[in-house]
């Protein structure tokens, strides 16, 4: 696993908009696993300029996000449709038709579960999947249990899960979706390369657990210890636990 240190969410988003641009640049036809909430906005922000100057074209990438939530329709401004077509699809020149989120509001759930799961073998998985890391350590939607999950799955979500992202809901946890579907963490452990963006003094705490913990599906971003081939890009106030704990940072 690579640690790297960056000073803020500005310096974060564009090292990890490097990494995925030289991916892109070296593979054009790449699967990009992407994720959404506030950690990859910037990387997003960083990756639509560059196509825009015409470094780096996404004309052949195919992607599968992590998630949805549950029941939320496409056109309500916070599913996570709504989200990649804004924060990116919309403006970089991908084909939409091969951009893939999983479909909340599918009446038979279990048969959208197995469609998905489907979806990312046909492509043959992602060659690198973007995370961002929840307060409990959660990755996609899978959130602390007893169980990895494998597959993609629904998921009720944890009453701290709620209270993060009210904030995109009138600051209200009731007005949160309370499922969602995710990918599992087969799935996303299954990506040849996993790319981490966390920042904030609010991640520092499980962002140490996660990495130097014991790997436990209690948190389980502490699966990732086990990937061949993970870089986690993180700022100084993320990392603050982890480097206290005597964790290693890449130069
Ligand atoms: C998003 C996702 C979640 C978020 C996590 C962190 O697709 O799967 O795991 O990455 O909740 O969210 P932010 O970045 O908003 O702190």
């Amino acid at each position: 696993m690579k640690v790297y240190k960056t000073a803020d969410y500005a310096a974060m988003s564009k090292k990890a908009a490097n990494i995925i641009c030289s991916l892109v640049v070296l593979k054009p036809d790449c699967v990009l696993g992407l994720a959404t909430g506030s950690s990859p906005v910037g990387t997003y922000k960083q990756l639509i300029e560059w196509n825009k100057e015409g470094y780096l074209s996404f004309s052949k990438v195919k992607t599968v996000n992590l998630d949805e939530y549950r029941n939320l329709p496409v056109t309500h401004d916070q599913s996570y449709r709504y989200f990649m077509n804004d924060n990116l699809f919309d403006h970089v020149d991908i084909d939409k038709s091969v951009t893939n989120v999983p479909d909340g509001m599918a009446a038979d759930i279990e048969a959208e579960c197995k469609r998905y799961d489907e979806l990312v073998a046909s492509l043959g998985g992602a060659d690198l999947q973007l995370l961002g890391m929840g307060h409990d350590g959660h990755i996609g939607f899978n959130e602390p249990c007893d169980e990895f999950p494998k597959g993609t799955h629904l998921v009720d979500l944890d009453p701290m899960t709620l209270e993060a992202n009210a904030r995109f809901f009138d600051n209200d946890p009731k007005k949160v979706p309370n499922q969602a579907v995710t990918m599992g963490i087969g799935t996303i452990m299954s990506a040849k390369k996993i790319l981490v963006v966390v920042s904030g003094a609010d991640k520092a705490g499980i962002v140490a657990k996660a990495l130097l913990g014991p790997v436990t599906p209690q948190v389980p971003a502490s699966i990732l210890q086990f990937h061949p081939d993970v870089t986690i890009v993180a700022d100084e106030a993320a990392l603050a636990e982890y480097i206290k704990e005597g964790g290693k940072v890449c130069d």
